[in-house]
């Protein structure tokens, strides 16, 4: 038995080293030696041995890497060593300015390591003993809050330290950014979803680093740039040499660095970056010059705040001044409506620009924008230029003042603004065109009901046309009308309509997101649809109902709930039920017999044969529910190891009865 288990937490072994060196050759080298799907095999296996095995469980496994366990708030620690900030300069005069002061301290001269410097998070990486150990945010600089689970998900970032020679104990440090590429889908989905998009890639990745939920952290396209190494011992003679072994075990020290020996190849890498930053899939705001020597560098060392042995030159924001012709007002799908400026074309960082967002009614107030205005205009981090102020002296005197409309510049109907929220929003949400087509648009669209054929070109044709005017008016389509079409014949009318006829096989819970519910976006949909398997269960659900579901917060219940009060919702629902649009999960019949179907369940603490997620999941597909906090109308304490007394306490006092890992197995065995 022991010789089994011996080989066991061998194979164990061996399956994650190999998975590790393969998601370093994907993720950090761009280069797979193996195919996605034998990768996923080996990851099966490794998943499969430590279900079985927990005693072998290691946080910094392979299989960690997708997230899951959801920890509420962050422990904030001190750092081992103080994470400084850098002085910052914009001007090459005032890094001549620099050297000079180096010179008069440094017998020797000394050689530069020029680096971009990444506009992102900062975090800070402490490994013992070649593992990872614990990643922190940079916070106050003193003490920053503990992101372990968060930072486990980016997968160019070695868990386990490769090669050899790394100091016993030492932090890393670098900075977490967000691809362009990805920052922008990831705004596409949440518009689609009625979100706020983020203003930067830069504040996207610091958010994403506090989600609470490391799944969803996961999915998000982050990376992390490695920039310093700092400990007791750090046997290197150089800033360059120290990264290029930290690039050895494992660590992204990005290409573009490079040791310059004199000021004026510092001056050459600034000016080539300040042109080229365009053409990297992140953003960087500036270069980081540092001395190049260890030795140096400690004798240079600390200001309070900075270390003299770097500066940061930061790259101008790239700006314009142009005239504002008029304020035009978009109508999104949810009824929000954004003010955009258009401009007279001016060419700013390469790209010509004639329109900037102006977000909302504040913003406008803010700049106290007239008609005619001569405006600067900022490219900075984000990718919709923006109007950073006005030139008042240059207005004439009987220019007008901009003026929000109060009513949908598109239905006129009246405007309305929600106490809290800056969004304007028009609330003919039925007869509004903008908002019909937009939100036929979301109703089709891939992670939708996916119909293919039915893109913006042709929703606006059948709008026009007055074919559809809601989303039943989709299943009502007819061949003969949509062959009276401009330019379609048979086989175009027939595409589209078994387009919408197999439309009708998509699950419950993408008929929930295609419904274009505010707030309820994919993930929250499949979560709606798991803990309220059927339409007419969730219909009449509360709001404390849906509040008591895992992550499911109060802003998304509310706008459940408002949904389903409309009577015109109501209506289209009960008509697309009609049309054979799946309104319950397939699993439904199963769950209303299954051996917990109508016991409610609160899971807290660590198992030893289910994930967290798995044995809530486990809970759902026996029919049971899963919420979040002790209630009256909570059923079972499901209670693992490490649960917090304050739970037992109040479901001891609401008579709750608390159940083990091994009570549950037996109740689902039932
Ligand atoms: S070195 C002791 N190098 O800039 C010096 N910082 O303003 C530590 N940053 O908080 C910083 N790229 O988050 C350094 N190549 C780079 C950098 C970099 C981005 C950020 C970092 C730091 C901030 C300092």
């Amino acid at each position: 038995m022991a010789e089994d288990l011996f080989s066991i937490q061998e194979r164990i072994q061996a399956l994650r080293e190999e998975l590790h060196a393969h998601n370093d050759r994907y993720y950090r080298l761009n280069a797979p030696i193996i195919s996605d799907r034998e990768f996923d095999l080996l990851l099966k296996e490794l998943e499969q041995l430590e279900l079985q095995y927990p005693q072998f469980a290691d946080p910094n496994s392979p299989t960690q890497r997708v997230g899951g366990s959801v920890a509420k708030n962050f422990d904030t620690v001190p750092h081992v060593f103080p994470m400084f900030s850098l002085s910052n300069t914009y001007s090459e005069e005032e890094l001549e300015a620099w050297e000079e002061r180096l010179r008069k301290q440094m017998d020797e001269p000394v050689s530069y390591l020029c680096e971009l410097k990444y506009d992102g998070a900062a975090v800070n990486l402490l490994y013992e003993k070649g593992v990872l150990v614990r990643a922190t945010t940079r916070g106050d600089g003193q003490q920053g809050d503990v992101i372990t689970e968060n930072i486990r998900t980016i997968r160019s970032l070695p868990l386990v330290l490769r090669g050899d020679g790394w100091p016993d104990r030492f932090e890393m440090r670098g900075e977490v950014i967000m691809y362009r590429d990805g920052f922008e889908q990831l705004n596409k989905d949440r518009i689609e979803a009625g979100y706020e998009p983020f203003a930067n890639p830069r504040n996207s990745a610091a958010g994403t680093l506090k989600l609470q939920d490391s799944a969803m952290v996961a999915q998000r396209p982050l990376d992390c740039f490695m920039y310093g190494m700092v400990g007791d011992d750090v046997p290197f003679d150089s800033a360059f040499d120290a990264m290029e072994a930290a690039r050895s075990w494992g660590f992204q020290f990005p290409p573009y660095e490079t040791v310059a020996h004199s000021l004026s190849k510092v001056f050459q890498f600034l000016q080539k970056w300040d042109r080229d930053r365009h053409s990297l899939n992140f953003e960087i705001d500036g270069a980081v010059i540092k001395v190049n020597e260890l030795a140096a560098q400690k004798r240079l060392g600390f200001t309070a705040k900075s270390p003299r042995w770097a500066m940061a030159y930061k790259f101008k924001a790239e700006e314009a001044f142009t005239r504002l012709k008029e304020v035009v007002y978009q109508v999104g799908r949810t009824g929000a409506v954004t003010p955009v400026a258009v401009l007279d074309p001016v060419l700013i960082s390469g790209t010509t620009v004639q329109r900037a967002s102006l977000h909302n009614a504040d913003q406008i107030e803010r700049l106290h924008l007239h008609l005619g205005d001569r405006v600067s205009v900022e490219k900075g981090g984000e990718i919709i230029p923006k109007i950073t102020g006005v030139d008042v002296t240059q207005r004439s005197p009987d220019a007008s003042p901009i003026q929000f409309p109060t009513e949908c510049p598109e239905c006129h109907s009246p405007l309305h603004r929600m106490e809290g929220e800056a969004q304007h929003y028009c609330i003919n949400s039925m007869a509004c065109p903008p908002q019909i087509k937009g939100k036929i648009a979301h109703f089709a669209s891939r992670k939708a009901m996916d119909i293919e054929g039915l893109g913006q070109e042709t929703i606006d044709l059948l709008f026009e046309a007055g074919l559809v005017r809601n989303l039943t008016d989709i299943y009502e389509l007819k061949k003969e009308e949509l062959m009276q079409l401009d330019r379609w014949a048979d086989r175009s009318a027939q595409n589209l309509l078994d387009g919408i006829q197999g439309s009708k096989q998509q699950p419950f819970e993408r008929v929930l997101y295609a419904l274009g519910i505010r707030y309820v976006g994919e993930t929250v949909a499949k979560r709606l649809a798991r803990g309220y398997p059927s339409i007419h269960s969730l219909r009449s659900a509360t709001l404390e109902n849906l509040i008591e579901l895992d992550d499911i917060g109060e802003r998304i219940a509310q706008s459940v709930v408002a949904f389903f009060k409309q009577p015109d919702q109501l209506h289209q629902i009960l008509e697309l039920e009609k049309f054979g649009l799946k309104m319950e999960s397939v699993a439904q019949e199963s769950l209303q017999n299954g051996p917990l179907s109508g016991l409610t369940f609160v899971v807290s603490g660590v198992f030893q044969e289910y994930s967290r997620d798995g044995i809530k999941k486990a809970v759902e597909e026996a029919g049971g529910r899963v919420v979040g906090s002790i209630s009256g109308s909570v059923n079972y304490l499901l209670a693992g190891d490490k649960m917090g007394p304050a739970k037992r306490v109040k479901a001891e006092k609401l008579g709750i009865q608390i159940v083990d890992e091994s009570q549950f197995i037996s109740m689902l065995g039932k």
